[in-house]
C-alpha cells in the first residue's frame, strides 16, 4: 500500500499574517490527518514556513525552482537556496507555469533534474487541456510530458518523485474529474511506468489535482491508483485543507 499525500499549492496567495494563522490551524488539526501532509508556498514565505513547521510532521516546499545552480539569472531561486531553508519538495511543470510563463516540457525536465540534484522531491505536474481531452489525446499529452522527464533523468528517477495528474480544465473551475475519469489516467500513467520498471511504478505516488475539496476527496482517494491530492483553493483555509487530509 502506498502512503497517501495531500499537498497544498498556495499559488500567488497569502501574507505573513494569513500564513501564520493557516499553519497554526493545520498544526492544530494534524492529529486527525490520515494522510501525509505538505504545503508549497511562494518563495518569499519559505523562511517563515520553515520557522513555523520545523520539527512538525508537515512537509514543505516551493511552487517552482530554477533549472540553474547559480549565476546571472535575475529573479530565480535555486535548489541549493531551497535546501538552505529545509524544503523537501518543489513543484515542477504546473500547468500555470506551462501556459502563463511559457515553460516547455524540456524546461520542466530540467527543473525536475535541478530539484533532485539538491535532494528535493519534485512534484511533477502533468495534465491535458480541455480541447486535448475532447480531441481524445489525453494519454498522448500526458505521455509526452512524462517522456521529457524520463528521457533526461531515467525511469528510476521517478522513484524519488511525486507525480500530480492535474487536468487543466479541472483547475480552479470547481469542475472535478470524476473518480473514474481520474483513475483511468492514473492507471495509464502507472502502466506506462511499469512497462519500464515495475518497482518504480508500484512505489511512485500519483496525486490528483483539480478542484479537490472535503466533499469529493474521499471518493477520489479511494481509487486504486490515486495516492492523494495536490490542492489549490481548498489549501488556503485550515478547515477546508484538513477536511481533505482526513480523507483517504
Ligand atoms: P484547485 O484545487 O484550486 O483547482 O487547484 C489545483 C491546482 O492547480 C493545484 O496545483
Amino acid at each position: 500500500m502506498r502512503q497517501t499525500l495531500v499537498a497544498g499549492n498556495w499559488k500567488l496567495n497569502g501574507s505573513k499574517e494569513s500564513i501564520k494563522e493557516l499553519l497554526a490551524g493545520i498544526l492544530d488539526g494534524m492529529s486527525e490527518a490520515k494522510t501525509d501532509v505538505a504545503v508549497c508556498a511562494p518563495y518569499i514565505y519559505l523562511p517563515l514556513v520553515d520557522e513555523l513547521l520545523s520539527g512538525s510532521k508537515i512537509g514543505y516546499g516551493s511552487e517552482s525552482i530554477s533549472e540553474h545552480d547559480s549565476g546571472a539569472f535575475t529573479g530565480e531561486i535555486s535548489g541549493s537556496m531551497l535546501k538552505d531553508f529545509n524544503c523537501q519538495y518543489a513543484i515542477v511543470g504546473h500547468s500555470e507555469r506551462r501556459s502563463l510563463f511559457g515553460e516547455k516540457d524540456a524546461d520542466t525536465a530540467n527543473k525536475f533534474a535541478a530539484a533532485r540534484k539538491y535532494g528535493l522531491t519534485p512534484i511533477l505536474c502533468v495534465g491535458e487541456l480541455l480541447e486535448e481531452r475532447e480531441a481524445g489525446i489525453t494519454e498522448e499529452v500526458v505521455s509526452r510530458q512524462l517522456d521529457a522527464v524520463i528521457a533526461l533523468e531515467g525511469i528510476a528517477a521517478l522513484s524519488d518523485a511525486v507525480i500530480a495528474y492535474e487536468p487543466v480544465w479541472a483547475i480552479g473551475t470547481g469542475k472535478t474529474a470524476s473518480p473514474e475519469q481520474a483513475q483511468e489516467v492514473h492507471a495509464f500513467i502507472r502502466a506506462k511506468i511499469a512497462k519500464r520498471d515495475t518497482a518504480v511504478a508500484e512505489k511512485v505516488q500519483i496525486l490528483y489535482g483539480g478542484s479537490v475539496n472535503g466533499g469529493n476527496a474521499d471518493e477520489l482517494f479511494a481509487m486504486e491508483d490515486i495516492d492523494g491530492g495536490l490542492i489549490g483553493g481548498a489549501s488556503l483555509k485550515a478547515e477546508d485543507f484538513l477536511a481533505i487530509c482526513k480523507a483517504g
